[in-house]
């Protein structure tokens, strides 16, 4: 059934291309007769690339199929970051430096998890990337098929990919389902669980062996929020009553926005408390930093994640008199030892102060006391860094991005903040 729709797109397409064509004949006349034959030609890889397209939407249909039935769980994919995996500037622009900067022996490798049905096409790489080199790809990079196929997870493996069982029936995490006429039904208890996340969100490929160095989430296992039986979909699926399918009854459904730098999660991830020690001209705030965060904060791929404490002094009339800041994140070494931002080309670990799985961290500033005030205020925030690296890297984004220099990478994502002020007599 899935496929009905597409054939009959593929093919007004076709029939508006030829049409097109036929105008342009008419109008040139025969000296064009050899652009009548690259169009024909075209017209035979279009045609081409539809049938593939087709025969793999049989297989993974689009998730606008979805909608017609799951329109609340539709709505809220849509406005995650999961349906845009191989839409944004960042993804096209790192994209672009992943295929020229390196040997690339797996041309595949950005969609074994940003749009994983390339696992199972192999032959498609080139259309995967065209795709997405488009900035407007008709294909789903991680739609509702591209995980509610998946079956299992190799955890054996320290970088496992997704792994389908493809077919008519689709996974999900009710036994008792209602039955429907678009699709078979299956309860998976994978899931429930954070095994199902696993397949993309463990570790990324590095070009030198990193070994457990490189991992996203850390000691997540042994974390108190997994040993008291948390999930990967506890924080980011939260659970709500819901229509599971539309008209069907209200039952415990799973929020599919994925709160994560989007939302309102943010605000569970870390407690800032500030001690603030004066002593004459010089003073010392002393931050203590809880994650709240089960796994690293940040996540270290891609390899620009980065997280800021900010430390603000102001003193007189709210003056900003003092500034300093100290970074979590990962900075990776390139196989000629050079520092980069790119995962893809890190041969070592040249320094690491992610904040780990519900680490308490403590920071001390020191800095000169504000004179002639009454007062003085202490600021500090904890926020997402925009992105950095080279910089035709960074104008690659700016020039792929329709906001430009306003493209949302480009500014922080406040986590969390505390401020107290110090009176001075
Ligand atoms: C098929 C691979 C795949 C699977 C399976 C998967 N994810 Fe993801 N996830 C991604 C990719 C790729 C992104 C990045 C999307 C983007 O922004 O381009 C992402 C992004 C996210 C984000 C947003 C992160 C941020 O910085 O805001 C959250 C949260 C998330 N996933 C949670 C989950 C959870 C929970 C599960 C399991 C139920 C899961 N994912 C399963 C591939 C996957
Ligand atoms: C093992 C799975 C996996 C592979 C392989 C992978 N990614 Fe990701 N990617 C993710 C996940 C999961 C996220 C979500 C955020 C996080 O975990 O840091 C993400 C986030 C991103 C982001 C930030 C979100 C966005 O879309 O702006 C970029 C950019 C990105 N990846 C680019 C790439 C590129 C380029 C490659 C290939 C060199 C690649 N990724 C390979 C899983 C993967
Ligand atoms: C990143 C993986 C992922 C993606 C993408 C995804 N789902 Fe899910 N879905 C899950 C998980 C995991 C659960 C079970 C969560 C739980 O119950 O804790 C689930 C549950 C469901 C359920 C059961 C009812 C409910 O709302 O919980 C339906 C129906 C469903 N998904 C449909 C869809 C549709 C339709 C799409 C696309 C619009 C989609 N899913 C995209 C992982 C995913
Ligand atoms: C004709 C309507 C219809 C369409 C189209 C449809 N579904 Fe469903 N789906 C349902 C109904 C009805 C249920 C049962 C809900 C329940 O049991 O509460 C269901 C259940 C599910 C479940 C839960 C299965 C389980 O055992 O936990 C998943 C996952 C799911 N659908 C995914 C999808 C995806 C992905 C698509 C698009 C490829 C899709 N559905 C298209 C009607 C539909
Ligand atoms: C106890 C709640 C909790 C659990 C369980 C949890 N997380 Fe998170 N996660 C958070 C919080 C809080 C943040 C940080 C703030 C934010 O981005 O919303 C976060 C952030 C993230 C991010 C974005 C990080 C970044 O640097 O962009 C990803 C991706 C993610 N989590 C994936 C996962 C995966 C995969 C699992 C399961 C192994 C998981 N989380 C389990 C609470 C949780």
């Amino acid at each position: 059934m899935w496929a009905r729709g597409i054939r009959k797109r593929g093919l007004t397409r076709a029939v508006r291309s030829v049409k097109r064509q036929q105008a342009s004949v008419r109008a040139i006349g025969a000296t064009l007769a050899l652009m009548l034959i690259g169009a024909i030609v075209h017209l035979g890889f279009a045609k081409e690339a539809a049938q593939t397209k087709g025969a793999m939407e049989k297989v993974f249909p689009s998730s606008d199929k979805c909608k017609r039935c799951h329109e609340r769980v539709f709505e809220e994919w849509e406005a995650s970051p999961l349906s845009r995996s191989i839409h944004s500037a960042a993804f096209r622009a790192s994209l672009h430096e992943f295929l020229t900067r390196t040997g690339n022996e797996d041309r595949a490798m950005c969609f074994r998890c940003h749009a994983p049905h390339v696992n199972e096409y192999l032959d498609q790489v080139p259309m995967f990337i065209a795709q997405a080199q488009s900035g407007d790809p008709a294909i789903d990079g991680v739609g509702c098929a591209q995980c509610h196929l998946i079956n299992q997870v190799d955890r054996s493996s320290a970088q496992p990919m997704p792994k389908f069982k493809l077919g008519k029936t689709l996974f999900g995490p009710y036994s008792d389902y209602v039955d429907n006429l678009a699709h078979e039904s299956l309860a998976l208890e994978l899931f429930r669980k954070s095994d199902l996340c696993l397949n993309c969100h463990l570790a990324v490929p590095t070009a030198g062996d990193l070994g457990k160095s490189n991992d996203l989430l850390g000691n997540w296992d042994t974390s108190k929020a997994a040993k008291a039986g948390k999930e990967c979909q506890t924080c980011h699926m939260p659970e709500q009553f819901g229509e599971s399918a539309n008209g069907e009854r209200r039952r415990r459904v799973a929020n599919h926005s994925f709160p994560g730098r989007v939302g309102t999660l943010r605000q569970e991830a870390a407690k800032l408390t500030l001690d603030t020690v004066v002593t004459g001209e010089q003073s010392e705030v002393t931050v203590t930093i809880k994650s709240l965060v089960p796994h690293n904060l940040p996540t270290t791929h891609p390899g620009w994640a980065r997280v800021l404490l900010e430390l603000v002094i102001k003193g007189k009339n709210l003056k900003v008199v003092y500034t300093e800041q100290r970074v979590y994140g990962r900075v990776y070494g390139n196989a000629k030892g050079e520092k980069t931002v790119f995962d893809f080309e890190a041969t070592k670990v040249l320094k690491d102060t992610v904040l780990k799985p519900e680490e308490t961290r403590k920071e001390v500033f020191r800095f000169p006391t504000p004179k002639d005030a009454p007062s003085f205020d202490v600021e500090v925030s904890l926020h997402y860094a925009p992105v950095t690296g080279p910089s035709d890297f960074l104008l690659r984004i700016e020039a792929e991005s329709s906001r430009g220099a306003r493209d949302p990478v480009f500014r922080p994502i406040p986590i969390a903040k505390q401020a107290v002020n110090i009176p001075l007599r």
